[in-house]
């Protein structure tokens, strides 16, 4: 990774989170970023990377390129960096939610190396998570080069089917979301109960932070953990009582439902030629 350069298109909050993550992986020189807006361009030259206002500069340079503009600014980007890219071919790696690589393959002029990836926010602390899919043009070292890419923000999972891109979008790109809600849901529920507001934050943000490193720390053992802090006939019994009466797994069912129909609509509405 540190001889292979390194360029990002956007430099964004995805954009920025990554080239803070990259900064002490790669060799000085070898990771770019563009962006249209001056202050963001700014933002990257503090950071020691080198700027680029031209994309057809940077992909010029670049082993592995990044695409890290929204989804619905990609098609345009990709169209207008096609004769670069072709030129160029790097590894295209892209964490647009939604969009499929079929579609960026074929904005970009056809027979691409793609990577898609999926990060979340908790990214730019450098606690995030990505979900990674490959079309059958990345190799192995390309694989593991993306792979490199995204630990330096955040934990890496691969899947093997494109089509679950759409729910792990659902469940970990959108999920840090969920969670603010949680926190937001707890602490209106704790003032209502008496609490003063600052008070009633902190405790809620500190339990989701310590109830968050105890499950990390056992994956697929969440029910467990619940268990063991729910005692017959406690407080904690009646209130997991309250929301499972009220639906809250059926609901959590729905939402994540939602979320990921959201995602594949938005990739093919997008595709759309
Ligand atoms: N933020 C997250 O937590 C998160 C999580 C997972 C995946 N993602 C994905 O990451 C991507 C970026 O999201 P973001 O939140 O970082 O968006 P963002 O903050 O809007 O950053 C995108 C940047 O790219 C710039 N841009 C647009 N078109 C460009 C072009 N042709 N050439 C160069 N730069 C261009 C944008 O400028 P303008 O503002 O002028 O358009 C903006 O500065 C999205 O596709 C999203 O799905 C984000």
């Amino acid at each position: 990774m540190q001889n292979l350069s390194i360029g990002i298109i956007g430099a964004g909050n995805m954009g920025l989170a990554l080239a803070a993550g990259l900064r002490a992986e790669v060799a000085p020189g070898r990771l770019a970023a563009s962006d249209p807006h001056p202050d963001k361009r700014q933002k990257v030259q503090e950071m020691g990377l080198t700027v680029h206002a031209d994309n057809d500069a940077l992909v010029a340079d670049a082993d592995l390129l990044m695409l890290a503009v929204k989804p619905q600014a990609l098609r345009g980007l990709c169209a207008s960096i096609a004769p670069s890219v072709q030129r160029r071919r790097p590894l295209v790696v892209s964490v647009a939610a939604g969009v499929r690589a079929g579609d960026i393959d074929r904005w970009l002029g056809g027979g691409m190396a793609i990577v898609r990836a999926m990060p979340n926010t908790p990214a730019l602390i450098n606690e995030g998570v990505s979900v990674l899919w490959a079309n059958d043009r990345v190799t192995k070292a390309e694989r593991d080069a993306a792979t490199a890419v995204l630990a330096a923000v955040s934990e890496v999972f691969w899947v093997e089917d494109e089509g679950l891109m759409d729910a792990a979008t659902a469940v970990s790109g959108s999920g840090p979301a969920y969670l603010f809600l949680l926190v937001e849901a707890l602490t209106a529920a704790g003032v209502r109960a008496g609490l003063p507001r600052d008070l009633c934050a902190a405790l809620a943000a500190r339990t989701a932070a310590g109830a968050a490193r105890m499950v990390q720390d056992k994956p697929g053992e969440a029910a467990l953990l619940r268990e063991r802090v729910t005692s017959p006939g406690g407080t904690t019994e009646q209130a997991i009582k309250c929301l499972l009466d009220d639906g809250f797994m059926e609901m959590f069912t729905r939402a994540i439902q939602a979320a990921c129909d959201r995602s594949r609509a938005l990739g093919e509405q997008l595709g759309a030629a």
